[in-house]
């Protein structure tokens, strides 16, 4: 044991030393570099413009190239193709003077040109191998194809489903969004940046990007320290202790200072609390729009960004343009200048690109390596994964591989929506609609009849809106009632319908934000329509964002929530509504009754006047006159075609001491007749703290197989660790006293036991 560990500290020894060695080595080619750059070349390197007339057209006589050609440029970003960035990057390292690399980024969100499901879908397999191999394949994919740097993972917690962007992160959890941001971390930046089929990650938007108020993009946020502590700030700073390369900086304020221009957030928080060593890019246009924040004009705002710890100015040029006047007039340093340039610069080193600037260039691989088979059969099955299972009474679900199968509504027949919000590399003519992919997977075993049924949205311009960058779902300008007719006569001589509904892809994602979370009208009306036919219908949901369906839950037999699945999601539908394929994904964020309730999250305080469990309303408690407290769907919510029973609570010890481990097991069985997936929640309560505590707070999870029949004892073990949180002062760590320890299938029902821990 000992000649093991004394190894063991021998090896760590080695490794550390090697990369102090591999620092210093970086720190020397670095300090050479840059005692050749001049003050303009040093601000060039901060420089990442918008790229235009590259995206279009020819790099040659732009005026970007010039730029480049000045040294005026650190990267560019969204180019698409090896053949486009190789010639960008040759007037870099050719006929700029010092012939630095330019690094390439893009927005590579969820997946490249095989896309995977829209991060709120990914988010709920809550598996974490997948996530990370997800962002293993868009890196490898986007890597063949000359990009090095993604703008991703995106880890805003969000507790709003009016806002648009929720579609890009992982939820409401913080706990489980710090679990997702680790994984996609991993999955981008393997462990050694220098290979050709890794890229850099860029966790966003830091911070608190996702309490926009009122659900409105880019408003205003407002919370107190320990809110932020709590439950805003574990995913980003998940992602640093993963070592992510670099962090975007969010648009709106914090602490009434924009997040771009807070210094207390970029390097009080970040660099000195988080010891985050990587770079920091504004988002688009970050510094510029301080100037409508009110907070300045534009020599001004970017020097507030670059002396609160911004490296990188992401299309605006105010640091490129104003930078030398602060510096003369001494509103910005010399020494924050060269400390911003030295970090883009060791993100090139690490990267690479000192040793071979077209190390991602390689048009082989770009030829092989990009949206084949075997990444979309992986991309099928992930996608199949992420769907949830909202209901399936009189289990409809899963279809027999038989008979006629009526398939109506606006997304049944469209593959341009498929991959969703955000997917810039995808090739949308080679997604799958899930027509397709019910006549593939069924062959000649059923008959596929088909009509639209209705248009996206009764109103012609919201629905231009909503079908935005080449994702039109087609108008049909026949009268509404004609369109319904049409599929109520196909419905009628089948023998299931499947309607494909909900939102179309860009109703979600940035500045799509909504008011109302239901589905458009017409919709609920063609739904109607079908419901009256008598036939089992089946609502194949289509939505980036938790959506308010009160009705449909009353009236619809069977739901089957599909985000927007990828490049392969016609597939995964059709394997999961015939069963090859047995649902289990999980709510990674709880579903309102209705837009009223919002923001709604399963851990919430208690309030000094709680609604007694399983009522619906109580004079002067805290509740509604109208609506009851509870979620249509709770947090970590989703049904199998198969059911899992949970037995009582069984704890190692009731009463802990100090450092001791707590053992809490529950037996789950698999109580159906098909093999299924669960995901086995573990939640705490802190039932007395000196500030006030969550209800209950996720604090682990399991997801494991079960054959038919099966039963498995389900084990967590927990320490201290599980149980801190930053107190009033902001200092992180546990007090003693009793907890309620708490496992189920979703954060409503759980076994649960009480024990108590001191110091
Ligand atoms: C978004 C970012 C994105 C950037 C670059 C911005 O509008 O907020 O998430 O990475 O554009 O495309």
């Amino acid at each position: 044991m000992k000649r093991i560990q004394r190894w063991m500290i021998a090896l760590l020894a080695a490794v550390s030393l090697n990369v102090t060695a591999q620092d210093a080595k970086m720190k020397t080619f670095i300090d050479a570099l840059m005692k050749k750059m001049t003050l303009e070349e040093k601000i060039g390197q901060l420089n990442l413009p918008g790229s235009g007339d590259i995206v279009t057209g020819q790099a040659g006589n732009s005026d970007i190239a010039k730029k480049i050609e000045q040294g005026k440029v650190g990267g560019l970003f969204n180019i698409k193709s090896v053949a486009k960035i190789k010639e960008v990057q040759r007037l870099a390292v050719e006929k700029s003077r010092l012939k630095i690399p330019l690094i390439f980024g893009m927005d590579v969100i969820h997946g490249y040109e095989t896309v995977f499901p829209i991060p709120l879908g990914l988010s709920c397999t809550w598996d974490m191998g997948l996530i990370e191999r997800s962002a293993q394949i868009a890196a490898r994919e986007a890597s063949a194809d000359g990009i090095c740097w993604t703008f991703s993972p995106m880890v805003d917690i969000a507790r709003d489903p009016r806002w648009g962007r929720i579609a890009e992160g992982s939820g409401e959890d913080p706990y489980l969004g710090s679990q997702i941001a680790k994984a996609m971390v991993r999955g981008y930046q393997g462990n050694d940046l220098k290979q050709n089929h890794t890229i850099m990650a860029c966790v966003k938007h830091y911070a608190l990007y996702g309490a926009a108020e009122a659900g409105r993009d880019y408003n205003t946020t407002d919370m107190s320290h320990q809110r932020m502590y709590n439950e805003y700030l574990p995913p980003y700073k998940a992602a640093v202790d993963a070592g992510v390369g670099s962090v975007m900086a969010s648009f709106n304020e914090v602490d009434g200072v924009p997040a771009t221009a807070n210094k207390w957030l970029m390097t009080d928080v970040l660099r000195k609390q988080w010891g985050f060593k990587g770079f920091v890019v504004t988002d688009y246009t970050g510094i510029n729009e301080m100037i409508e924040h009110g907070i300045g004009d534009l020599q001004t705002v970017s020097a507030r960004a670059l002396m609160a710890g911004i490296d990188m100015d992401m299309v605006g040029e105010g640091i490129l343009t104003t930078t030398q006047k602060s510096l003369k007039e001494g509103k910005v340093t010399l020494a924050q200048i060269d400390a911003a340039c030295r970090r883009i610069l060791e993100a090139k080193y690490k990267l690479g690109l000192f040793d071979d600037p077209y190390r991602y260039c390689d048009e082989n691989r770009a030829k092989t390596e990009i949206f084949t088979d075997a990444h979309r059969k992986e991309a099928r099955s992930i996608a199949a994964q992420s769907f949830v299972l909202l209901k399936n009474q009189g289990n409809i679900l899963p279809l027999k591989k038989s008979g006629t199968i009526a398939l109506v509504g606006p997304l049944a027949d469209n593959k341009e929506n498929m991959p969703g919000t955000w997917s810039v590399a995808a090739n949308f003519s080679k997604a799958t609609s899930v027509l397709t992919g019910l006549k593939e997977v069924l062959g000649d075993k059923a008959k596929v009849l088909y009509a639209k049924g209705s248009n996206l949205d009764a109103d012609a311009a919201f629905e231009e809106r909503a079908g935005m960058f080449g994702k039109a779902l087609g108008r049909d300008n026949r009268p509404a009632a004609d369109i319904i007719a049409e599929a109520v006569s196909i419905a009628s001589q089948a023998d299931v319908v499947v309607a494909a509904l909900g939102e179309s892809a860009e109703m979600s994602g940035e500045s799509s934000s909504r008011t109302s979370i239901e589905i458009p009208e017409v919709q609920r009306d063609l739904l109607k329509a079908l419901l009256k036919t008598g036939k089992p219908v089946v609502l194949v949901l289509f939505a980036g964002r938790p959506m308010a369906l009160k009705w449909e839950n009353e009236n619809v037999p069977a739901i089957l929530n599909v985000w927007f699945g990828g490049s392969e999601a016609g597939y995964a539908v059709a394997d999961v509504l015939f069963g090859d394929v047995n649902p289990s994904g999980k709510l990674s964020t709880t579903f309102p009754q209705n837009v009223g309730q919002v923001p709604i999250f399963y851990n919430h305080k208690n309030t000094g006047r709680p609604l007694e469990e399983g009522k619906w309303f109580s004079k002067f408690r805290s509740n509604y006159l109208d609506v009851s407290n509870d979620p249509l769907y709770p947090f970590g919510y989703g049904l199998s075609y198969t059911n899992f029973s949970y037995s009582d609570i069984k704890l190692s010890s009731t009463s802990l001491k100090g450092n001791q481990t707590l053992t809490a097991s529950v037996i789950v069985t698999n109580t159906g007749s098909k093999d299924g997936k669960e995901v086995v929640q573990l939640y705490i309560r802190d039932i007395v703290g000196s500030v006030t505590r969550p209800v209950k707070e996720l604090k682990g999870f399991q997801k494991i197989e079960l054959k038919a029949g099966e039963a498995k004892t389900i084990s967590f073990n927990i320490t201290t660790n599980d149980l801190k949180f930053y107190n009033y002062d902001l200092k992180y760590d546990w007090e003693p006293g009793d907890f309620l320890i708490m496992i189920g299938g979703n954060s409503k029902e759980v076994k649960s036991g009480k024990v108590n821990w001191m110091k």
